[in-house]
């Protein structure tokens, strides 16, 4: 912050601008009412970019209400809120700024479209390099929520159930940002209405948080990885920079889920197949765990990242956080804020995976 100068927006507040995905845009007309549309809206430094694109409209974009308003009195408002019906979790927040139209040609104009298609994928296809784009410069900002101005518990992504399925990835750097343990245990609880065999949930979680359990837990896990390596005759600097590399996923995220098999209410049988597919089925319970978890973190403003070593060394695991022995360490799901964006990795198409349809 300048000194001086009081900070426009903090940091909880470009949390839940950028976490959300539309705006209420208010300007005032010729004959002084208030104009009020929902816009989407990119967020950079101080600055609100309003796109003017070609979603149906019954006039040239320019011609637009709000545009002409803004024109002839650039004194913009724009509202962001969050309705949920557990009114603890009401909140919005309300910018002031000034506006302006930034005329296509210009680097300024370049970026504002660069961080709008960022931001709204939609905009690969729609046209809007062409069109202005509006800039609000922001002055001061409000917002209320039941708890205060403290917001303990980050904005949730203000997305419907495709776009949070879509819009998952894996994340394997994040911030030093802590997870509030209400919104782990929100994640967690996401787990529990995943399917499972004969409805028994055969799976238990261990969250780890400390930097002194996570250093256990990545020392002991780095141990076994090595001798594992080695014994794929690895060289020993390649060994090194992935140890050194797994291990540090696990210290720097903010909080660390592994999930467990627990097989113990499961069904019993005198023959090992149908004993192998029982278990079989509590694995594939497991994944639906573990994805409801996922997801659910995506939709809260979480990111998460999925690490299969457990797997590969379930006694380290289970030595390292002193578990019982009927919890067969599968899965260690790492939770933050992503660092940075993620490559987001392409999909085989719907045809390739359909192997038949009639
Ligand atoms: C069972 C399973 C194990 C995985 N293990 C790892 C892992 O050990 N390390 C890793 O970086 N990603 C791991 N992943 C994540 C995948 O690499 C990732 O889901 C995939 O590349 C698709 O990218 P996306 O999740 O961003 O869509 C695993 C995913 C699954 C389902």
């Amino acid at each position: 912050m300048i000194e001086g100068r009081r900070e426009v927006l903090d940091e909880v507040a470009r949390r839940f601008l950028s976490s959300h995905r539309v705006a209420r845009l208010a300007t005032v007309d010729d004959r002084d009412r208030p104009h009020l549309v929902p816009v989407c809206f990119a967020l950079e430094d101080d600055s609100i970019y309003l796109p003017l694109d070609d979603k149906p409209k019954r006039v040239a974009p320019t011609r637009l209400r709000r545009v002409r308003n803004l024109i002839a009195r650039p004194e913009v408002t724009l509202l962001v809120d969050d309705y949920r019906e557990d009114w603890t979790r009401l909140r919005w927040l309300m910018v002031h700024g000034r506006a302006s139209l930034i005329e296509p040609g210009t680097g300024d104009h370049d970026r504002a479209v660069a961080l709008l298609r960022a931001k709204y994928p939609q905009y690969e296809q729609m046209p809007i390099a062409g069109q202005p784009v509006v800039r609000v410069a922001l002055s001061d900002s409000r917002r209320w929520s039941w708890s205060g101005d403290a917001w303990p518990e980050p904005a949730t992504r203000d997305l419907d159930f495709d776009a949070v399925i879509r819009g998952r990835r894996s994340v394997r750097a994040f911030l030093e940002t802590p997870v509030p343990r209400s919104l782990v245990e929100r994640v967690l609880d996401a787990a529990r209405w995943a399917p499972s065999p004969h409805g028994r949930m055969p799976w238990r979680f261990a969250v780890v948080t400390t930097l002194s359990l996570k250093e256990r837990l990545a020392n002991a896990m780095g141990e076994e990885w090595e001798r594992q390596l080695a014994m794929d005759g690895q060289s020993t600097e390649i060994i090194a920079r992935r140890k050194l590399r797994s291990q540090d996923r696990i210290r720097e995220a903010p909080c660390c889920v592994v999930v467990c098999l627990y097989l113990e209410d499961l069904d019993r049988y005198p023959d090992p197949a149908r004993q192998l597919a029982e278990e079989t089925m509590a694995i594939q319970s497991l994944g639906a765990a573990a994805q409801n978890m996922l997801l659910t973190a995506y939709q809260y403003g979480l990111d998460g990242g999925w690490m299969c070593a457990p797997l590969f060394c379930p006694d380290t695991v289970r030595g390292a956080l002193d578990l019982e022995p009927a919890l067969k360490p599968h899965a260690l799901l790492t939770l933050g804020y992503a660092a940075k964006n993620p490559i987001r990795r392409e999909r085989l198409p719907l045809d390739t995976l359909i192997v038949r349809y009639e």
